[in-house]
């Protein structure tokens, strides 16, 4: 894993501050990143409406964690099972502070920027780290086949 180069910072968009060298998974990590950073200015911001970045990042996430489900099947990677269990629980909060949103809870926002705080960059940094030598072996003789 090395630090993101400068030349990736287009304007002042936030950057995850590191990357795999995988593609596209680094692309989607960092549009995640984006996503959930505007979710946390809006929150501390306190400017209202989170449910439609919500509803985008939800959708997001299903694209990004189906990117790396597949490539985890084609790979045969050994823990792909701990994964998918990790994506299903994030897939579940999600939709758990939807329905708390219809009741227009107070302290959701806080609970839901603590959760995205804590779980985005955990799961990457525990759970993404461990595919990173499988995914790049098999790309890279993918590539030497070509
Ligand atoms: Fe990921
Ligand atoms: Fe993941």
């Amino acid at each position: 894993m090395k630090s993101a180069e400068s030349s990736d910072k287009k304007n002042s968009d936030p950057v995850i501050p590191f990357k795999f060298d995988i593609e596209p998974i680094d692309s989607q990590h960092q549009k995640l990143f984006r996503i959930f950073q505007r979710i946390l200015d809006n929150i501390e911001q306190k400017s209202g409406n989170t449910e439609q970045i919500i509803e985008e990042l939800e959708e997001y996430t299903h694209y990004h964690f189906s990117t790396e489900e597949d490539l985890m099947k084609k790979f045969d990677y050994q823990e792909i099972n701990e994964h998918i269990v990790q994506h299903e629980i994030f897939i579940q909060k999600m939709l758990d502070f939807k329905t708390s949103q219809l009741f227009q809870s107070i302290t959701l926002n806080e609970e839901i920027a603590g959760f995205l705080r804590k779980w985005f960059l955990n799961h990457i940094l525990e759970y993404d780290a461990k595919y990173v030598d499988t995914f790049k072996k098999n790309l890279n003789s993918e590539n030497e086949e070509k």
